[in-house]
């Protein structure tokens, strides 16, 4: 069968779908496709591998009825519209548990880098405007014994909560249930009120749905602590980025880290201007593991749903009941 792979990715997953006799046509471009160069590559494709740069909706599906399977390259799938493929009877799968590490030690990089204002000492010092040690300088926010919220009892978010252990932290966790992992570490549930009052980091770990959407906006930062840290390693819109500019500008809170973006790749200005912002690239699973991994269980995933098997990770297992 033919298969697109939206962006190049480590050899190995596509040595293995080729070593199953498939054609694997990868997209030469370090780049996201367009929607237009999407639909055009994706002409001949039995199965995609994608990335969460593509969208995938019905539209989508209509104008392309060869696809079978789709493997997402992520563990996030808010770029597939899960429901059209199922009603189209393509079988989808995403990535989960193997970036969970990766995504945790990264948001705890940015809790850190935030709270002792590393990114805009390091900018100060690269600019060769550091003149010598001074009792006044970068002086940030402590971080061991200080009480972390996470938003999202997910897998990373329970990572997090278990690395935050080192720095001997207090836990509150807001879910929509209550979560034996965090529990087991002596997290308290708490409302999203309370957990953003009490809380010195707020860090973010919940998927994008319609619910989740702009969750922090400026009701939210007029809750937090003005030494508040907020860390975004989950999906950009979840946080309003035009609100959390404003609550940086105006130190309605200390500092934020953030690796994901409301308008990928795109940027609201005035967080560039803002040496209280940590920004990263969207680099949550950009470890040598973790990267492997991605590929190969894509692959895994894909060979099986053209193979008419349900995959190890399916988005919607009812296809093969
Ligand atoms: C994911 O897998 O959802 C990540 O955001 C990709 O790095």
């Amino acid at each position: 069968m033919q298969i697109f792979i939206s962006r190049p990715i480590p050899h190995s997953a596509i040595t293995t779908l080729q070593s199953a006799g498939h054609a694997v046509t990868v997209s030469p471009h370090e780049r996201p496709l367009s929607p237009e160069e999407f639909l055009a590559a994706t002409a001949a494709a039995d199965g995609l591998i994608t990335m969460l740069t593509d969208k995938v909706d019905a539209p989508f599906l209509n104008a392309r009825p060869n696809i079978k399977a789709i493997a997402n390259y992520a563990v996030g799938h808010n770029n597939i519209d899960v429901p059209a493929c199922t009603a189209h009877h393509v079988g989808v799968s995403n990535c989960p548990d193997i970036l969970t590490d990766a995504t945790a030690e990264l948001a705890f990089t940015l809790l850190l880098a935030a709270a002792r204002r590393a990114g805009e000492s390091e900018r100060h010092l690269r600019a060769k405007n550091w003149n010598g040690w001074g009792p006044l300088q970068f002086v940030g926010v402590p971080v061991y014994g200080q009480t972390l919220g996470i938003i999202g009892a997910g897998r990373i978010g329970a990572r997090m909560a278990e690395m935050s252990r080192g720095f001997n932290m207090k836990l509150l966790y807001h879910n929509r249930k209550p979560s034996p992992a965090l529990n087991d570490l002596g997290a308290a549930l708490a409302s999203l009120e309370f957990l953003l009052k009490e809380s010195d980091f707020i860090s973010i770990h919940v998927p994008l749905t319609p619910e989740t959407r702009h969750l922090i906006s400026t009701p939210q930062f007029s809750l937090m602590k003005p030494t508040a840290v907020l860390i975004n390693t989950a999906r950009g819109p979840v946080v309003d980025e035009a609100a959390l500019a404003e609550a940086l500008r105006t130190r309605k809170i200390f500092a934020a880290g953030l690796d994901v973006y409301e308008h990928e790749p795109k940027i609201h200005q005035a967080l560039f201007d803002l040496e209280n912002a940590v920004l990263l690239p969207h680099i949550g699973s950009a470890t040598t593991t973790a990267r492997a991994n991605l590929a190969n269980l894509a692959a895994q995933n894909l060979l099986a749903m053209l193979a008419g098997n349900r995959p190890p990770t399916p988005l919607n297992p009812e296809l093969w009941q």
